[in-house]
C-alpha cells in the first residue's frame, strides 16, 4: 500500500520565514501542468527553529528538494551533505535537490541572472567591459558571480561601504569596493549597470541616478520586479538605453531546480511570463 506522498507524486516545496509572498509555487505549479506531472510544489513555512528538523525528515516526508527563501538561505548550506560551486562563493543557497541520495544545496541565481540577460538583450556579454554592481547583499554576491563567470569586471558600490569592501576582498581581483558617491563617475566607464538594492521596489525609494554620463549601447539592469517597470528602468529607456527588469531572473533561476526535481528542463514562455505578470 503507497503513503500518500507517494500517492500524489514527487513532492517539492519552497520554505521561508514568512513564504507567503513567494511566486515560486506558480511558477512550478504551472510547469507541472503544462508538462502533465502527478507532482506537487508547496509553500511551507518554517520558523528558524525549526529548520533543522524540517531539513532532516526531507526524504521521510517524500520531497524531492525544493526553494529556501529568507531567512534560511544560509543555514541549508551546514545542514545539507553536498554544496555546488555556485552556492560556496555566494555563501547562500536557494535550492535543495538529492543526488544519488545525497541532500545537494545550491545557488541558481546566478545562472538566472545570466540567462535573463541572454534571453532579453542578446549579445550583452559580447565583449565583456565594466560592470557597475548597486548594493552588496546576497543577490549582489549572485550577480558578480555570474558577471565573473562571463569575464566583466566589476565595480561595486554600497550604502554601507564596509560591506561593498568585504564582498570585494572575498573575490579575486576583478571585483574592487566604491563609496556610493563615486557612482556619477563610476557611471561614466560602465558597460552595464546592475541595481540589486531594494531602491525602486514598491513602498521604497526611488533608486536616482544622472544616467547623463553613461555610454551609449550600456545596458541597465533592475533585478527587482516589483513594480515590472521601476524608475531606474524607465529613466534608462527614456534616455535610449537598453533596459531589463528583474522577472526573467526570477523565472529563470527557477528552470534548474524544477528540472533536478521533476526531469524535465521546464522553459520560459511567454504564458509564464503572463501569468507572473498578472499576479505582482
Ligand atoms: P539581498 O540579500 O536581497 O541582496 P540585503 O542583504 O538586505 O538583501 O541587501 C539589500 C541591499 O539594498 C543592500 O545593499 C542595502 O544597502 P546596505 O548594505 O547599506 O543596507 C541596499 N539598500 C536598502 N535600502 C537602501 C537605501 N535606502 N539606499 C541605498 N541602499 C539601500
Amino acid at each position: 500500500m503507497s503513503n500518500a506522498s507517494s500517492a500524489r507524486g514527487p513532492r517539492a516545496f519552497v520554505i521561508g520565514h514568512p513564504v507567503g509572498h513567494s511566486r515560486s509555487p506558480l511558477i512550478h505549479g504551472h510547469w507541472l501542468e503544462v508538462h502533465g506531472i502527478a507532482g506537487s510544489y508547496e509553500r511551507v513555512p518554517v520558523a528558524p527553529e525549526d529548520l533543522d528538523g524540517f531539513v532532516a525528515g526531507l526524504k521521510a516526508a517524500g520531497f524531492v528538494g525544493g526553494n529556501v527563501t529568507v531567512p534560511h538561505k544560509s543555514r541549508v548550506l551546514e545542514l545539507a551533505e553536498a554544496v555546488d560551486e555556485a552556492a560556496d562563493a555566494i555563501g547562500a543557497a536557494n535550492t535543495l535537490w538529492f543526488d544519488e541520495g545525497e541532500l545537494v544545496a545550491g545557488n541558481t541565481d546566478a545562472l538566472g541572472f545570466l540567462a535573463s540577460l541572454d534571453d532579453e538583450a542578446p549579445g550583452w556579454d559580447g565583449t565583456p567591459g565594466a560592470a557597475l554592481v548597486l548594493g552588496a547583499g546576497g543577490a549582489a554576491r549572485a550577480v558578480i558571480h555570474g558577471l565573473l563567470d562571463r569575464g566583466f569586471e566589476v565595480a561595486v558600490v554600497n550604502r554601507t561601504l564596509m560591506r561593498a569592501v568585504e564582498l570585494a576582498e572575498g573575490q579575486d581581483d576583478s571585483v574592487w569596493a566604491y563609496a556610493w558617491e563615486e557612482i556619477p563617475q563610476l557611471l561614466r566607464a560602465a558597460d552595464l549597470v546592475v541595481n540589486t538594492t531594494t531602491l525602486g521596489m514598491a513602498g521604497q525609494p526611488p533608486l536616482t541616478l544622472d544616467l547623463a554620463g553613461l555610454k551609449r549601447g550600456a545596458l541597465v539592469v533592475d533585478i527587482v520586479y516589483t513594480p515590472l517597470e521601476t524608475p531606474l528602468l524607465a529613466a534608462a529607456r527614456a534616455a535610449g538605453h537598453r533596459a531589463v527588469g528583474g522577472l526573467g531572473m526570477l523565472l529563470h533561476q527557477a528552470v534548474p531546480g524544477f528540472e533536478r526535481w521533476f526531469g524535465v528542463r521546464p522553459e520560459v514562455t511567454p504564458e509564464l511570463r503572463a501569468l507572473i505578470e498578472a499576479d505582482v
